[in-house]
C-alpha cells in the first residue's frame, strides 16, 4: 500500500529510543523528514545517526525536553522551518516510574502528569499553527502515543493510569475540534513491547518479587491472545498507517497494539 508519505514532514517526540524511534524509522522509509526529539544531546544525534543510515539524511536531531514547553516551542519552530512546514506531530516521552498508591508524593504526581499529559497538551497546542496550515495545502494528523493502561488499568502503574486518561480526553476533544479543518487526531495504545522501558518494569517487578525477568516478561506475554510480547516494529507499522493519507477519514479512535491484551469488548 502506499501511505501517501512521500516528502511530508513530522515531528516526533521521545525517539531517541523505543517506540518514539520505531516510528521515526517507519516514516523515514516511506519517503517522510522527521525532527526526531529527546533530552540528551548525545543520544538523539546518536538516534539520527542510525535513522540516515541509508544515507538520505531525513533524520533531523533536536535536543528538547517535553516537559519544558518553551523548548518544545522552539523544537518545533525549528523543524518546521527545516522543512518549510510540518504534517504529523507524534506525542511522546517516556513512562513514569511504577508503584502504588503510598509510593509517590504530589510532586512525583505532579511530575507525571507534566511528562505525559501536560507534555501532550503542550506539544498538540503548538504544533497547531503549523497543521493547521499544512491541512490547508496537503493534510495534517496527530497521533498520541499513550498505553493500554488507558483501557485497562495495571495495578502496578498508577501513575500511567491516571495521565492516560488525561490524554484520551484530550484527543478525543481535539478530534472534534480539529475535524472540520481536516486534520485527524488518533491515540495509541501499546501493550507490552520490547524496549528499554519494558526493561525497566520488569526490573522493578523482579525486585518487587523475586522472579527474574525473564519469568516476568514470560508472563507478560502469555496475559494476551498472542502469548507473546510485541516487537517495536509491528507497533510502528500500526502508527504510521494512522498518521497516513490512507487513514484520512480515521479520527479520534484510540487503537490497542497490544496482541489482544485488553479484554474489554470495545
Ligand atoms: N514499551 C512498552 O511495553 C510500553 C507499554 C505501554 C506504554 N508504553 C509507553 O509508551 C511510551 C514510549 O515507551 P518506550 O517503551 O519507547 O520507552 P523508552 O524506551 O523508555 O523510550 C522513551 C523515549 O522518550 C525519551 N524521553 C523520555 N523523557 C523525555 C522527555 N522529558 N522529553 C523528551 N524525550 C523524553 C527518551 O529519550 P532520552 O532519555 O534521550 O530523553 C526515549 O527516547 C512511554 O510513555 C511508555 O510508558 C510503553
Amino acid at each position: 500500500m502506499d501511505f501517501g508519505l512521500e516528502g511530508a514532514s513530522a515531528f516526533v517526540a521521545g525517539a531517541s529510543s523505543g517506540l518514539g524511534k520505531a516510528i521515526a524509522a517507519e516514516l523515514i522509509k516511506e519517503g517522510c523528514r522527521v525532527a526526531i526529539c529527546s533530552r540528551d544531546q548525545a543520544r538523539i544525534e546518536a538516534a539520527a545517526d542510525d535513522l540516515n543510515l541509508s544515507g538520505k539524511k531525513l533524520a533531523v536531531p533536536i535536543a528538547c525536553d517535553v516537559t519544558d514547553e518553551d523548548q518544545i516551542k522552539e523544537a518545533l519552530r525549528e523543524s518546521a522551518e527545516a522543512f518549510g512546514g510540518l504534517n504529523i506531530l507524534v506525542t511522546n516521552a517516556g513512562g513514569p516510574p511504577p508503584g502504588f498508591v503510598d509510593d509517590f508524593d504530589a510532586s512525583a504526581w505532579r511530575d507525571a502528569l507534566e511528562l505525559n499529559l501536560m507534555s501532550t497538551i503542550n506539544l498538540s497546542r503548538h504544533a497547531l499553527p503549523f497543521l493547521r496550515a499544512a491541512a490547508k495545502d496537503s493534510f495534517a494528523s496527530i497521533l498520541m502515543v499513550t498505553s493500554l493502561t488507558s483501557k485497562q488499568p495495571v495495578p502496578s502503574l498508577y501513575l500511567s493510569n491516571v495521565s492516560r486518561a488525561g490524554v484520551q480526553g484530550f484527543a478525543k476533544s481535539l478530534s472534534e475540534e480539529l475535524g472540520p479543518a481536516g486534520i485527524t487526531v488518533n491515540t495509541i495504545l501499546p501493550g507490552y513491547t520490547r524496549t528499554d522501558r519494558l526493561r525497566h518494569l520488569s526490573e522493578a517487578q523482579s525486585e518487587r518479587s523475586g522472579q527474574s525477568t525473564e519469568e516476568i516478561e514470560a508472563e507478560w506475554g502469555q496475559n494476551c491472545a498472542l502469548r507473546r510480547i510485541g516487537t517495536e516494529s509491528e507497533f510502528a507499522a500500526a502508527a504510521t498507517f494512522l498518521l497516513s493519507r490512507r487513514a484520512s477519514y480515521i479520527t479520534g479512535v484510540s487503537l490497542s497494539v497490544d496482541g489482544g491484551a485488553v479484554k474489554s469488548l470495545l
